[in-house]
């Protein structure tokens, strides 16, 4: 694992906004696997600009994403397909069937989630998968369990996720209680991984992910036996780790 801790929020975005725009710029065919949440709006909204000045062409570039609520509508405002188009896809020239969003609203959804894997493996598996952590470490809707998620699969959120997320919504009921998500296996797969976190309430879970010992229980400790993750975190959400294990940029 490459650590990078940033001054504040803005150049954690930035940092990892250069890392995907790399990837684009060396592979503009590139397979990218995106995440929703607070923590990546910065990242898109400096991709959208790097759009702008033309640095960056979405043309040819595929996208899958993470995750997706059960049984909320897709247009609604809450949902990650809304997320998505409204801070990224809208505003860059990604074709349309170019995107790949789980949906949560299909009625065979076991079948269905065994295809999302089959269909990022047959594009050729994702180059580059953006992650963020949430506080109780996990890595899309993957929550501290006994085992590692190896596929894409429907998932129960957690207390702490619905209350953690419920900051979205008009009240803690409104929020979904399930969620389909790609699994730890299938993220586990992508060639490279970006891992980002802001803010002193992800610190013990950055600190268990880099340092704890690898359990289920906490999901993101599994990126330990990937060989290819940088983590760009603010100076917050390092606070919990050792000042060895890390470079300043
Ligand atoms: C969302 C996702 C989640 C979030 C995590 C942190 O697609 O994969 O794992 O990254 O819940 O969310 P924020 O960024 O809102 O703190």
């Amino acid at each position: 694992m490459k650590i990078y801790v940033c001054e504040n929020y803005d150049r954690m975005s930035e940092v990892a906004a250069n890392y995907v725009a790399a990837q684009i710029t060396l592979k503009p065919n590139s397979i990218l696997g995106l995440a929703t949440g607070s923590t990546p709006e910065g990242l898109y909204r400096q991709l959208v600009e790097k759009y702008n000045k033309k640095e960056i062409d979405f043309n040819d570039i595929i996208s899958f994403n993470l995750d997706e609520y059960l049984d909320l509508p897709k247009e609604d405002v809450n949902s990650y397909y809304t997320f998505m188009h409204e801070n990224l896809f809208n505003h860059v020239n990604i074709k349309e069937e170019n995107i790949n969003i789980p949906e949560g609203n299909v009625d065979d959804i076991e079948s269905y989630a065994m295809k999302y894997d089959n269909k990022i493996d047959s594009s050729g598996g994702i180059d580059l998968q953006v992650l963020g952590i949430g506080n109780n470490a996990h890595i899309g809707f993957n929550e501290p369990s006994d085992t590692f998620s190896r596929y894409t699969e429907v998932v129960n959120l957690t207390p702490e996720t619905i209350e953690a997320n419920a900051r979205f919504f008009d009240n803690e009921d409104d929020v979904p209680k399930k969620a389909i998500s790609m699994g730890i296996g299938t993220i586990m797969k992508s060639k490279k991984i970006v891992l980002i976190a802001s803010g002193e309430e992800k610190a013990q879970a950055v600190n268990d992910m880099i340092n704890g010992r690898i359990d289920p229980k906490v999901p993101a400790s599994i990126l330990q036996l990937h060989e290819d993750v940088l983590v760009v975190l603010d100076e917050a959400a390092a606070k919990k780790i050792d000042k060895k294990l890390y470079k300043k940029i």
